[in-house]
């Protein structure tokens, strides 16, 4: 299972768009060396004209006021995104094309139109408003992946409540720690939700995370399995009987360009999850933007994200930026191994989808189950593919390039965060050669640069830290009710740029190779994991009195999570309590893969853990490297000595 990624080099032949694809790209080479030439030398140019092909209640007085670390953009415009992604396509004739086109994991298949969602978010509105919800309250979605999800999130937008969607495979105490952390006094949630063919029992987490959350006030339950969950008189409604008895009559509230759209909880070096904040007018223009430019959306096309509304991604791709382009988007809710391996290439023959953009953990555990799964569909329909959330290593490139692509469609390498909103790198399909393993290109106003600890630049080739030295429109605006930390985490680490973690190479044609965190952050699956979180949750058993959490390669997830711990006098170990207790704390995304009980933890003189022996000692290497600032080296030879459970 544990085996080393190999990571891109600079010798991977680069892969060419085909040419019929590059013919009708909606951007070519030339288009892009303009537009991103003009997006640097005159970004107030760029922006505002980005911006005017959208819809705006009142324009804005200057597009961008940088008072660095903060920028605002769009200053003075009203706005509201959903009138954007709803009201705007109406408008243009679009009312009849399918917006959402959903499948349940037990089959279940829906669709709205345009006409229909815009319809359902106005009830939607309607219905947050009955509860006493207003512009600047935030509400809390825990929701499956059903349109709902969609619904709720716009419906948010529409009346300006900040929405804050905790991913359904937190635990009831994170779910909690983000509803108390956010002061939200509304949840919605659903009955369940379908899992690898089991029900995911989200109410039973949605109560128990509210008897934790004393700010919680009333829950909105949609019906996605059996209706059968327990309701408490006076706090829960459910979600269709709000919707009937709501208007569908709403008019979309012309929102400050710099109003908080939404709260986004993710992991960081230290302490607990940041809520990354994002306002309405810039994140708007840089998810439409990079939507259109980066899938190469035309009319026609069955547009598949694969990612969970409860990130970034299924934020910023599968709701707001296609639907502010108007495309047809289709949504899945189950996992990609139910019934079998072939679950997605049996929606992508059914369905139709053109664009499937997903992660390359789920590339690898394609990869693994083998080719007789994608071999019995016919995939003829896909015309570009993409990833995103951890690197792609060659191989799995390669693979998705030919098996899934057959060869004829372009794979778009896709590099951002929680933070920066929107795709920040990566190789436009129609313009230029793919590199397998390299992100590529900055996107339209997004100046990188590869710099060591102290800003200063790194020669082409070789390895430095990523940052974005110049403001863009969906960068995040702080950390929720925590500025201070906005300013130092993202702009204080190096002096005056933004730096969230990653380390970098870029080669001679400019493409930017992005190698994984620098920081002790963990990306397993393609979910971002704090190991201090995981060591927190550790802790706080009875059994444990020390803990400390490394990643490891793994073939499939990227990241393994490893957990050395110190039981507490009189204890014994069991493995898989404490596994069980970091699924309860934090979710079954963060369980360590392997624990070792160690006696002693590699430390300096100074008490300091020194975590590049035990990311050693995990990976099963031989311990290199100076081991005399120990204050015991002996440590390393007993815990290379000790089995991992
Ligand atoms: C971290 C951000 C934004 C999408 C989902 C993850 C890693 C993401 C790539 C890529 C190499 C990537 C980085 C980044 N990452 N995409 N194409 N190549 N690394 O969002 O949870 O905020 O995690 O994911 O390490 O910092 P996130």
């Amino acid at each position: 299972m544990t085996g080393k990624i190999e990571h891109a080099s600079h010798d991977e032949a680069p892969v060419a768009p085909p040419t019929d694809f590059a013919a009708r790209a909606n951007v070519t080479e030339q288009q892009y060396r303009d537009m991103y030439a003009r997006s640097m030398h005159d970004p107030e140019g760029f922006w505002g004209d980005t911006a005017r092909e959208l819809h705006w209640h009142a324009p804005w007085d200057r597009v961008l006021d940088w008072q660095s670390p903060h920028a605002q953009w769009f200053v003075g415009g009203r706005t509201n995104i959903a009138y954007n992604a709803l009201d705007r396509q109406v408008q243009r004739g679009l009312g009849d094309r399918r917006a959402i086109v959903w499948e349940g994991e037990n089959g279940d298949i829906r669709t709205y139109t345009y006409a229909e969602l815009l319809e359902q978010v106005k009830r939607a509105a309607n219905a947050l408003l009955n509860l006493g919800v207003v512009s600047g309250d935030r509400v809390t979605l825990y929701l499956p992946m059903i349109p709902e999800a969609a619904i709720a999130m716009l419906a948010c937008a529409r009346i300006g409540a900040t929405h804050s969607v905790v991913f359904g495979g937190f635990s009831v105490s994170a779910l909690a720690d983000r509803i108390q952390n956010a002061q939200s006094r509304v949840l919605i949630t659903a009955d369940a939700s379908y899992r690898r063919g089991t029900l995911v029992p989200l109410k039973g987490n949605a109560d128990a995370a509210a008897a934790q959350a004393p700010v919680l006030e009333r829950m909105l339950v949609v019906c996605r399995a059996d209706c059968d969950a327990p309701m408490q008189e006076g706090r829960d409604t459910y979600w269709h009987d709000a919707l009937a008895a709501a208007s569908s009559d709403h008019d979309a509230a012309p929102l400050d360009s710099e109003h908080p759209l939404f709260v986004l909880y993710t992991s960081g070096s230290t302490g607990k999850p940041k809520g990354v904040v994002h306002t309405t007018g810039g994140y708007m223009v840089g998810t439409y933007l990079t939507t259109r430019t980066v899938f190469d959306l035309k009319e026609d096309d069955l547009y598949w994200c694969t990612a969970d509304v409860g990130w970034i991604t299924g934020h910023s791709y599968i709701v707001y930026g296609p639907l502010l382009n108007g495309a047809s988007v289709l949504m899945y809710e189950g996992a990609p191994n139910h019934p079998d391996w072939a679950r997605f290439w049996d929606i992508t023959e059914r369905h139709g989808v053109t664009v499937l953009y997903t992660a390359p953990t789920a590339i690898r555990s394609f990869m693994r189950a083998g080719d007789d799964f994608p071999a019995r569909h016919d995939l003829s329909s896909l015309r570009l593919l993409g990833s995103v959330g951890e690197p792609i290593n060659p191989e799995a490139w390669r693979w998705y390039h030919r098996v899934i692509g057959g060869g004829r469609c372009p794979v778009v390498d896709t590099w951002w965060q929680t933070e920066t909103g929107s795709i920040m790198l990566t190789t436009l399909p129609g313009a230029f050669p793919a590199k397998p393993g390299t992100a590529g290109l900055p996107m339209f106003g997004v100046d990188p640069a590869i710099v060591t600890r102290e800003g200063d630049d790194v020669p082409d080739g070789e390895g430095g830290l990523l940052v974005i030295r110049k403001p863009w429109p969906s960068m995040l605006r702080t950390v929720y009710g925590d500025d201070e930390r906005y300013v130092r985490t993202y702009w204080g680490e190096i002096p005056g740029v933004y730096f969230a973690g990653d380390g970098a190479r870029r080669d001679a044609d400019g493409y930017i190779t992005v190698m994984g965190r620098v920081d002790d952050v963990l990306n397993v699956s393609g979910h971002r994991l704090g190991t201090s979180e995981i060591e927190s949750a550790l802790v706080g058993h009875a059994s444990v009195a020390e803990a400390a959490v490394v990643g490891r390669p793994d073939e499939v997830k990227g990241e393994g999570v490893v957990a050395f711990v110190l039981l507490q006098n009189g204890h014994t170990a069991d493995p898989a309590e404490l596994r069980r207790h970091v699924s309860r704390v934090i979710g079954a995304l963060a369980r360590p893969d392997a624990i070792y009980i160690a006696d002693a933890l590699p430390k300096t003189r100074s008490g300091k853990i020194m975590r590049r022996f035990l990311r050693q000692v995990a990976a099963g290497q031989e311990i290199s490297g100076d081991t005399s600032t120990l204050e015991d080296p002996s440590v390393l030879d007993r815990l290379a000595a000790t089995p991992a459970q």
